[in-house]
């Protein structure tokens, strides 16, 4: 039997990764942060000090690295980076380095492999338009940008970071800017997906809005 795969899509700070980890639990599924993913990359480059800007020498840390999921923590060469991959830095420069179409098609022939092997919940920009356009769930969950900062600026807070609203403002903006306007499966809603704005909705009103829509439609 073919596995299920449920695609939560949005932009930064949208709840969709809170939401798809509830989603998950609930239904025994897999979770699948393909921002992590992204993310893990763009630590790797900054610890080796290689440029955003040098695709070749982005591409080449792809190909000799290793990524994984395991509890809920990213492996990155076995190495749980699940708290670095948070840092200021990784969000200023991850979009630059997502943008880059070798480094996508490697990352999403991996997601395709995890889902080849279970039921997965994934978040990302592309799950629904590129990774599985025949998923049979799609959601876009999207918000108020100021909403969606104080969000990640309370996260950032919570972990210890000492950085302004208006800083996580500029960065949001910033990255939804590259994502929707990339070359290669940029962000955008699927037009079957079912679109949910979170900027006036808690997050256990979102969930029984999604697991709903998903019950109706076993
Ligand atoms: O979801 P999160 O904010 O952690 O993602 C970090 C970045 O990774 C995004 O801003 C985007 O540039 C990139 N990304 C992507 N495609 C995905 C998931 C994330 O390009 N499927």
């Amino acid at each position: 039997m073919k596995n299920t795969v449920i695609a939560i899509d949005g932009p930064a700070g949208s709840g969709k990764s809170t939401i798809a980890k509830i989603i998950a639990n609930m239904l025994g599924y897999i979770y699948i942060d393909t921002g992590a993913m992204y993310r893990a990359i763009t630590y790797k480059a900054v610890k080796m000090d290689v440029d955003p800007d040098d695709e070749n020498g982005i591409v080449d840390i792809v190909r000799s690295s290793d990524i994984d999921f395991s509890d809920g923590k990213i492996l990155l060469d076995g190495e749980d980076i699940s708290e670095q991959i948070r840092m200021p830095v990784v969000n200023e420069r991850v979009s630059k380095i997502a943008s880059i179409k070798d480094v996508r098609l490697m990352m999403v022939d991996l997601q395709r492999k995890i889902a080849g092997k279970h039921n997965v919940v994934m978040d990302g920009r592309d799950i629904g338009t590129h990774v599985f356009p025949d998923a049979k769930y799609k959601f876009y969950v999207e918000a108020d940008i100021v909403e969606r900062a104080k969000r990640r600026h309370l996260e950032m807070v919570e972990k210890g970071y000492e950085i302004k609203l208006s800083s996580v403002i500029e960065d949001l903006s910033e990255r939804d800017r590259q994502d929707r306007t990339r070359e290669f499966a940029p962000l955008v809603k699927a037009e079957d997906a079912i679109a949910i704005d979170t900027t006036t909705k808690n997050i256990e009103q979102v969930t029984q809005d999604i697991l709903h829509y998903i019950r109706r439609g076993d």
